[in-house]
Order: C-alpha cells, then sequence, then structure tokens
C-alpha cells in the first residue's frame, strides 16, 4: 500500500474509533463536530458529559463524573475527571464502602448533577485530576499532574496540587480580546491526517 494510502487509512481508523467510542457512551454524551477520542478512554456519568466543537481527548483519559467541555479544548492523556463526592462520606452509620453512591438508581444523590466545567480554549495537562465542583475558566492552562480542587480564573496558567494560578496566559485584556476576535472570525478544521492537515487559520489580527 502507498503512503498517501496508509495515511489516509489511518485517518479514517481513527475517525471511526471516535465515532464507536462516542456511540458507546451515547445515553450521557453530548458532542459537537470535529471531536477526537484517543484510545483506552473512559466515560462514565450519573447525568451528563457535554463536549464542544474541536474538542481533543487523549489517550487513557478518565472521565467518570458530570462534565462539561467547552470548544476547542485540549484534554492532554491520562486526565481524569472524577466526582468529588462519588460515596456520601457524611452520611452517618455507613462504612464507606457502602456509603450512598453517586450511581445508585435507589437512593438518588444529592450530588447526582454535581460536575466539573472547563469552558473554550483551555488545555489541561498530562495527567491532572479534576474533581467536580469547579469550573476552569476559558483560555486557561493546566499544568501537567495538576489537581483542580478550587475555580481557575479565565486566562490563568494553573499548576500543583492543589493548583494555584501561577500566572496569566496573556498579559492584558486588550491582547485577550483579540486571541477571542481571532477565534470567532479564523477558520478552524480538524483532519485526522494529523496537526499538519488541518486548517488552521487565525483570522488577521490588528
Ligand atoms: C504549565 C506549563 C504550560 C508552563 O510552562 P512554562 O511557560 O514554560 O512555565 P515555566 O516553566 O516558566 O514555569 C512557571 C512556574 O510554574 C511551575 N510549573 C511549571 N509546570 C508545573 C507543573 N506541571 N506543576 C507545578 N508547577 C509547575 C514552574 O516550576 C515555575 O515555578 P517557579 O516560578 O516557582 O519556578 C508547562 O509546565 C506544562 O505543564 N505544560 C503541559 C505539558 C503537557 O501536559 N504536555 C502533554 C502534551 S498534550
Amino acid at each position: 500500500m502507498s503512503l498517501i494510502l496508509r495515511v489516509r487509512f489511518r485517518a479514517l481508523a481513527r475517525r471511526m474509533l471516535t465515532t464507536v467510542r462516542a456511540f458507546r457512551c451515547r445515553k450521557i454524551l453530548t458532542h459537537g463536530r470535529d471531536l477526537h477520542l484517543g484510545a483506552g478512554l473512559r466515560i462514565w456519568a450519573p447525568d451528563r458529559v457535554i463536549l464542544g466543537n474541536h474538542v481533543y481527548i487523549g489517550k487513557g483519559v478518565h472521565i467518570e463524573a458530570n462534565c462539561q467541555i467547552g470548544n476547542y479544548c485540549l484534554i492532554a492523556n491520562r486526565v481524569s475527571i472524577i466526582g468529588r463526592h462519588d460515596h456520601d462520606f457524611s452520611a452517618v452509620g455507613f462504612p464507606i464502602r457502602y456509603a450512598p453512591w453517586i450511581g445508585s438508581k435507589l437512593v438518588r444523590s444529592r450530588y447526582l448533577t454535581e460536575k466539573a466545567v472547563i469552558e473554550d480554549d483551555v488545555w489541561v495537562g498530562f495527567g491532572s485530576i479534576i474533581l467536580t465542583g469547579v469550573t476552569i475558566g476559558r483560555g486557561s492552562v493546566v499544568a501537567a499532574g495538576s489537581v483542580i480542587s478550587r475555580d481557575i480564573p479565565p486566562y490563568s496558567i494553573a499548576g500543583g496540587v492543589p493548583a494555584r494560578v501561577i500566572r496569566k496566559r496573556f498579559s492584558d485584556e486588550a491582547t485577550i480580546e483579540r486571541h477571542e476576535s481571532s477565534i470567532r472570525n479564523g477558520r478552524f478544521h480538524l483532519s485526522e491526517l494529523g496537526y499538519d492537515y488541518c486548517v488552521i487559520e487565525p483570522a488577521d489580527l490588528p
């Protein structure tokens, strides 16, 4: 098989695998266009997982909680999104093994709709853990190996355990406005042939 055919076949296979992975969890998953779901992904939630347009989910990612991931987000390999209150440890009289569980069909957990929100244009670095109840503001970067237990303001670079804001991604509001205007007015399309084949045309910036 020629090189170009092999590359095209691999791209088609990637597309099909994303479709199959999304189909498997169709009861809880809603997603937009230009989605990539990596190998070894596990998606489960007591209620809903909502993915925007142009979301990339890497290999070995565990989404095991309600979450909402915005447009243009990049979730690196081995990231986990997990339920802060999966087992209701405040329930008196239950050993933790049998404490009220978020997935129970018999006992409705009061945390059933608790979720993690990742706004648009966020990069979550390798191996990070995100707990429900937090919002990662748009445009932010989460450093590799971080634990996100509190909200992260927009356009922050945050890292550590627990994660703290390290610095801002852009230095001022005017730059953020130019960045967002470019995303709004530019052309971006996924190609499963690889990054170098994607349509990546930021709008002309003033
Ligand atoms: C967060 C990140 C983007 C910062 O990169 P940078 O601009 O080069 O930042 P610096 O190296 O100047 O680090 C700034 C500070 O953050 C700290 N820092 C950087 N990465 C960190 C991490 N993963 N956890 C905790 N702190 C971190 C640095 O130690 C430094 O602290 P100091 O000022 O006290 O010395 C980068 O470190 C990172 O984690 N990228 C994600 C990589 C990844 O996940 N790749 C997978 C492929 S998708």
